[in-house]
């Protein structure tokens, strides 16, 4: 059953902190690993980061109740959020209350995933052709926990029905704290440019703290999106795969610090800790799935096409570290 309680009460002594940088979900990405590595790279900066798990089935966790995708580290208890996708409002709120129950900081409620794996089970962006259903999620799930929830989405389901302004309106009525808006379309997926004056149209109407989101992928256009949109934080996925330094960049441009690159030497031997966590949490199928970490890893070494030749096939955890460790003793 979910907990009864007064919501007002709760919603005014919750605030969750607001950063002004997030590392949304990204799935196959940014799992325990990940966050581990993003969060050793940033130092002493990696309170200022909003970090997120993968998005996790809310069905899922009914039926495994804590699935591995869900699993923070004692360090990170209360301060990552879990993402869930779903679309039925009671086992969304289930699923929220053990996300609680597990540490999660917040919870982020997924209504922007394109794939037809998901949108055709109703879930993700497709809850945008649904928007009372929607709302009744949020309302459902802002009822069941005590931390706030958030929602990641687009700008529409295609061009002819962008419907984010009515959309998110909605959402924030219902109790969401934050909104982060990817300005794409669903049906443009990953194509394009992301609108970030859309979003500014976005961040006019709503209230509540957004993160900006799409394509910003170098500090300086981070602080483009930042005057462009108006919005309180931007979002950064790709682009920090394989590349956490670029979160540190952003912080760095933000507070009008010097940006220095990693060098040569710092993105291997980040690669190799990368690498060896992986391996120690998942073992070999943690190694493949580093994959396409490696490549952007080693972008502008020398011969990178080579080396991301060798790596890409190779087979194993002794392969992928003899090639990575060859390399560090080139330089
Ligand atoms: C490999 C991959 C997995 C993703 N998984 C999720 C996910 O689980 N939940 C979600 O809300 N968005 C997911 N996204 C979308 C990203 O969070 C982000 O909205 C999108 O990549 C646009 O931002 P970017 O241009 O900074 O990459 C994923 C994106 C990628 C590339």
């Amino acid at each position: 059953m979910i907990k009864e309680k007064n919501k007002i009460t709760s919603q005014i002594q919750i605030k969750q902190k607001l950063e002004k940088i997030y590392i949304p979900p990204m799935a196959g990405v940014t799992d325990l690993v990940f966050r581990r590595l993003m969060r050793q790279v940033l130092g002493e900066h990696s309170a200022e980061v909003r970090l997120s798990t993968e998005m996790i089935s809310s069905k899922g966790i009914m039926y495994q109740d804590n699935p591995k995708r869900m699993r923070l580290s004692d360090d990170e208890v209360g301060k990552v959020i879990i993402q869930l996708f779903g679309h039925e409002p009671e086992t969304m709120a289930k699923a929220a209350q053990i996300a609680e129950k597990a540490g999660a900081v917040g919870i982020d409620i997924n209504m922007g995933c394109p794939v037809p794996k998901i949108v055709n089970g109703k879930d993700g962006a497709a809850l945008m052709k649904e928007p009372c259903l929607a709302e009744e999620i949020v309302r459902s799930v802002v009822q069941a926990v005590d931390i706030p929830v958030s929602v990641k989405t687009r700008l529409g389901w295609n061009e002819l029905d962008k419907n984010v302004i009515d959309f998110t309106l909605r959402l924030q009525n219902a109790g969401i704290q934050s909104l982060t808006v990817h300005g794409r379309t669903r049906a443009q997926s990953y194509t394009g440019q992301a609108d970030w004056n859309y979003i500014r149209k976005v961040r006019e109407a709503l209230e509540i703290p957004i993160f900006a989101n799409g394509d910003i992928n170098t500090p300086e256009k981070s602080l483009e999106a930042f005057e462009i949109t108006g919005c309180e934080g931007v979002a950064v996925a790709r682009a920090s795969i394989g590349n956490p330094w670029i979160i540190r960049n952003i912080i760095k441009k933000l507070n009008g610090e010097e940006i220095a690159e990693p060098t040569l030497r710092e993105r291997i031997e980040v690669a190799i800790l990368h690498l060896e966590l992986a391996f120690e949490d998942k073992g070999e199928p943690g190694v493949q799935a580093l994959k396409r970490h490696m490549s952007k890893y080693i972008s502008g070494v020398s011969g990178a096409s080579h080396w991301r030749q060798q790596l890409a096939t190779s087979n194993s955890y002794e392969e992928m570290k003899r090639i990575l460790d060859e390399m560090i003793s080139l330089i």
